[in-house]
């Protein structure tokens, strides 16, 4: 039953939540080395996060994305997935990794039906990755990659585009799609740097990325699923696809059907917006369900119609890290 709908007629059916805040890795535009971790009692426990998904499933939510931070440093991951592929309602769970860890768990998560992973990789360069994640574990994400492939898992790899980067992989990657059926996805870097500091603006936007693709590939246009974030193209004769996310050159705020919790309990109605409420506060003072679900229909039906354009007016706010925000 769908109890989760805002002011502006958008149904929310899709929760995105960030199961931690740590990572293994230290993505240039992520997080810098020194970045400061919660403490583990300011995190949802696993008690909390499976009565709140319990919850929202009952209220309309038929899909969890988990993210991070990486989802599989939180030790009791792969009971709280099962706890969570069991609830009825739950038609779908993702995950978004970064796949230094992902590997032994394959048989486990298709045990339990879960099959769709985003995988994070800028680059197909041992060195580079090193220079863009600062940790030395490429060998290892490219040993998921063919795991998960292997496993016939449902992957789309992430790539977020930076100038000067990896601009010169494009093709590379995409060439990667003519024997993996994966979806590569070209994401425009975002603000979302953990430094507080804003951010100068993109240079490499969706059309130019497009652009740069088409100078040696024909895009045949794949129809968009309801509520994609990305663009998708065909390669004739490969066998994966290729996207681009315009993150940050458009917004998808007209059908957005998501909301998201921070790994501190932070519901966020919007990507670029402050914790609307905090939901792990509500539940330690001893709120029941009903309660707590209609202080969530509230936070909800107070969302921006475009909070993107709320946020850029807001010349203050704070440029948090995407680990926090779960992307
Ligand atoms: P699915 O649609 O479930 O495949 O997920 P996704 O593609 O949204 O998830 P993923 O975690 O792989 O995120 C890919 C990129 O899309 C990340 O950089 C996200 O931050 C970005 N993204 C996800 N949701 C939104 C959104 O609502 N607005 C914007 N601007 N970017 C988003
Ligand atoms: N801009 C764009 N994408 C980002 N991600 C993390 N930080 C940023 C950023 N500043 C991506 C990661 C991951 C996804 C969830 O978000 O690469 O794949
Ligand atoms: Fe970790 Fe993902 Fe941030 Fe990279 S982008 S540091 S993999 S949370």
């Amino acid at each position: 039953m769908h109890m989760l709908t805002d002011a502006h007629n958008r149904t929310i059916n899709y929760i995105r939540i960030a199961v931690t805040d740590r990572c293994n890795l230290r993505c240039n535009y992520c997080m810098p080395e020194n970045m400061h971790f919660m403490k583990r009692a300011a995190l949802l426990t696993f008690e909390e996060i499976v009565r709140l998904m319990q919850l929202l499933s009952t209220a309309g939510i038929n899909k969890i994305r988990i993210t991070g931070g990486e989802p599989f440093l939180r030790q009791d991951l792969l009971q709280l997935l099962y706890k969570l592929s069991a609830l009825p309602g739950i038609e779908n769970i993702a995950i978004t990794t970064n796949g230094v860890l992902t590997q032994s768990f394959i048989p486990q998560l298709q045990d339990m039906g879960i099959r769709h992973i985003n995988l994070s990789l800028d680059t197909l360069q041992e060195k580079k990755f090193e220079r863009i994640t600062h940790r030395n574990e490429f060998i290892t994400v490219m040993q998921t990659l063919e795991s998960l492939v292997k496993h016939n898992m449902q992957v789309k790899i992430n790539t977020v585009v930076m100038q000067q980067v990896n601009t010169d992989e494009l093709l590379d990657f995409a060439a990667l799609t003519q024997q993996y059926p994966v979806a590569v996805r070209f994401i425009e870097e975002m603000p979302f740097n953990g430094q507080g500091n804003s951010f100068s603006g993109i240079i490499w936007n969706y059309e130019k990325i497009l652009d740069t693709l088409r100078t040696k590939y024909t895009l045949h246009k794949i129809p968009d699923p309801p509520y994609a974030t990305a663009l998708n193209y065909h390669i004739p004769g490969h066998l994966g696809s290729i996207g681009v996310i315009p993150a940050f050159s458009r917004t998808f705020c007209g059908t957005c059907n998501r909301i998201r919790v921070t790994p501190t309990g932070g519901l966020k109605t919007c990507l670029y917006g402050q914790d609307a409420l905090n939901v792990r506060d509500l539940m330690r003072q001893g709120m029941n369900d009903a309660d707590l679900l209609l202080q969530i229909q509230t936070a909800i039906h107070q969302r921006f119609a475009n909070g993107f354009e709320a946020a850029a007016h807001n010349h203050h706010s704070k440029m948090e890290s995407m680990s926090v925000i779960g992307g």
